[in-house]
């Protein structure tokens, strides 16, 4: 297998830009190079230069692209003791200020992220006072995201999460079980808008207590990092709360400075400036 160089992921990410305004140029080289590997691979492909030329002609194919393209890993209730701050200070010190939640799940992926923040809401008895956007870039992951269908294997690590977040009841009293799949109880997401939405490219459509882009930004190189940033910033209310993964860092980033550090271990900050 020869190496791709960067001079073919760059032609690619141009042709994809005019073709589609999707734009991957600034996604982190190295794990960007091994995703497109991955796809040369699944689709027999030989070279660059056939993904790109099969690319700009097939949009179907594009969309297939983008889901292959993109990381998807996700579970509910990932890092519990960031749920814990969230239900235990970020939520009650909303409510100090507000009637209502605005809160935006920005790389939602596959929606389990937002079902653990419905099933955190619903037992702090708040879930009827909150409005929750849910985004991904990936319109596969997200159709996936709004049936809210998961395979009955994964749910023993959701379990697990579950318990150490301490909910109040048991995470099987949220769904149903059928042939392998559980049915997520769709009552939790009724306050849920679930969009297509593209960090790099699409609008500022609203503004939210409370914004989580867990684990979305790693895969952006440092001049991604800081204008998906402003968009998120811009995104805010002054003194709502942004929380990434927990090993991701806003310290490098040009505007750091309009936030202060709210819980370090769990990487929980808060706009402190427009
Ligand atoms: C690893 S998942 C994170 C899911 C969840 N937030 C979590 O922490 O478990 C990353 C998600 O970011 C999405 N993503 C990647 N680039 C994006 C972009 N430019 N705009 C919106 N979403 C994007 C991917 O499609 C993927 O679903």
């Amino acid at each position: 297998m020869q190496d791709i160089e960067i001079a073919e992921i760059r032609n690619l990410t141009q042709v994809i830009r005019e073709t589609y305004d999707y734009d991957f140029t600034n996604y982190a080289m190295s794990s960007f190079k091994r995703r497109i590997q991955r796809v040369m691979d699944i689709y027999k492909m030989t070279s660059v230069q056939a993904l790109t030329n099969r690319l700009k002609e097939d949009a179907p194919f594009f969309h297939e692209f983008v889901s292959e393209i993109t990381v998807n890993v996700t579970e509910m209730f990932r890092d519990p003791s960031f749920w814990r701050v969230v239900r235990d200070h970020i939520i009650p010190n909303i409510m100090l200020n507000h009637d209502t939640i605005n809160i935006w799940h920005a790389g939602c992926s596959s929606g389990e992220e937002v079902f653990s923040m419905a099933i955190m809401l619903k037992e702090m008895g708040v879930l009827g006072k909150t409005k929750i956007y849910a985004t991904d870039i990936d319109k596969d992951i997200l159709n996936r995201a709004k049936q809210g269908i998961y395979s009955a294997k994964h749910m023993d690590l959701n379990e697990k999460n579950y318990i150490r977040f301490q909910g109040t009841r048991l995470l099987k009293d949220y769904y149903s079980e059928k042939d392998g799949k559980v049915h997520m109880d769709k009552s939790l997401v009724a306050n849920v808008t679930w969009r297509e939405h593209n960090l790099v490219s699409g609008p500022i459509f609203n503004k939210f207590d409370l914004v989580l882009c867990r684990n979305v930004m790693i895969y952006f190189n440092q001049t991604l990092q800081n204008e998906v940033l402003k968009k998120l910033h811009e995104s805010m209310f002054k003194f709502g709360y942004l929380a990434i993964g927990s090993k991701e860092s806003l310290i490098w980033c040009e505007i750091a400075n309009k936030f202060i550090v709210v819980n370090n271990e769990e990487k929980v900050y808060k706009k402190i400036k427009d």
